[in-house]
């Protein structure tokens, strides 16, 4: 297993767990709940459109929210034109960012429509010029996230790779999926190795890692300095800690893990801190994910799905739990009593 200290510029990434960024989830109340279960090196934002970053409000913008606890924290890009780079950097150093990532993997038609994600592994020449703009401008990490492209091609793949780090980038995450594969399909971890091969700055992997096990076997396969884990931070937010104390001895006690709980607390930071106009679709958002924690979970999920307000959303969950995780919610209350 590669060495368990992650060092880019001046960032530690400590252990090398790192949260995906993810469109609609990976907000301010999932990053503090990740944060109290521990084990996370690096949070993310979602990705964040660089054209629109300059003008936007870090404290009311429901995309670049944060709290004290949420770091580091690298912010994902999502840029298409290379004059939007110094601008959307600009505004970055003024939001406080830890790190930032270019998404150059996603292959949702929308992004791609627009000229960004997957499409630029494609534009070599204009991903350059955005990388080496970027590098001139700031000294904060820069880093990027990639598929393995649109069909197996070693020597494209690894042209674009070395382009990348030629150019300056300091980390490289390999999501290793080609651009046309849903999840359905197996990762090619032992894709993510060959990169691993080509490049002297770490290289993290990511795709379906859903367990220690998972962890495990991803990290023997691709040989990857650290991992980046997706859908499993909502469905596990624990998994982190696990990871972390499993295979990278890092001393956190495990937990007794009481989902009421968990679930609450995803309400309460979206009330403290997101307009009411945007915590039920990251509400539902989290549920969808969330509710596979239980046998009949599609119940939780569709009856926070039909809600119409997050208090009714959290009404229908207290039935949900209360018929089929009666003492979860029993705890929750005693919990809530106390404090
Ligand atoms: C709902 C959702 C939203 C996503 N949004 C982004 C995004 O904003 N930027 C990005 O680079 N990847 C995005 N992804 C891809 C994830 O970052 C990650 O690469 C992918 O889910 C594979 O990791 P996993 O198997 O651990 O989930 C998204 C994935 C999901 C499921």
């Amino acid at each position: 297993m590669s060495s368990d200290n992650l060092h880019i510029r001046n960032l530690e990434i400590t252990p090398p767990l790192l949260l995906a960024p993810m469109a609609g989830l990976t907000h301010s109340a999932l990053r503090t709940l990740l944060m109290k279960l521990g084990g996370v090196g690096l949070l993310s934002t979602e990705m964040l459109s660089a054209r629109r970053l300059p003008t936007e409000n870090p404290m009311i913008s429901p995309y670049l929210i944060r709290t004290d606890v949420e770091q580091p924290l690298s912010y994902q890009l999502f840029v298409t034109r290379c004059e939007d780079v110094i601008p959307a950097i600009d505004a970055l150093h003024r939001f406080g960012a830890d790190a930032i990532d270019f998404n150059l993997g996603c292959p949702a038609p929308n992004v791609r429509n627009a000229g960004g994600g997957c499409l630029l592994m494609n534009e070599t020449d204009t991903v350059r010029q955005m990388i080496s703009t970027a590098r001139r401008v700031t000294e904060l990490p820069l880093t990027a996230k990639i598929r393995l492209g649109e069909s197996l091609d070693k020597n494209k793949l690894k042209n674009f790779c070395l382009m990348l780090e030629g150019e300056g980038v300091d980390m490289l995450t390999v999501h290793a999926r080609l651009r046309t594969e849903g999840f359905m399909r197996k990762p090619r971890w032992d894709w993510v190795g060959y990169v691993k091969e080509w490049l002297h700055i770490p290289v993290i992997a990511n795709g379906s890692i859903f367990s220690v096990e998972d962890a495990k076997i991803c990290l023997q396969v691709s040989g990857a300095d650290g991992l980046m884990i997706g859908r499993a931070a909502p469905e596990k937010p624990w998994i982190f800690a696990e990871i972390a104390r499993e295979l990278y001895n890092v001393d956190i006690l495990p937990q007794k893990i009481i989902f009421p709980e968990i679930y609450a607390h995803v309400l309460r930071e979206l009330k403290a801190r997101f307009r009411p106009e945007r915590r039920l679709g990251r509400l539902k958002e989290f549920t969808h994910y969330f509710a596979r924690n239980y046998s009949f979970g599609h119940h939780l999920a569709s009856a926070v799905q039909s809600s119409s307000t997050v208090d009714e959303a959290w009404e229908r969950a207290v039935v949900f739990f209360a018929s089929n995780d009666a003492e979860g919610l029993s705890v929750l209350r005693k919990n809530e009593s106390i404090r």
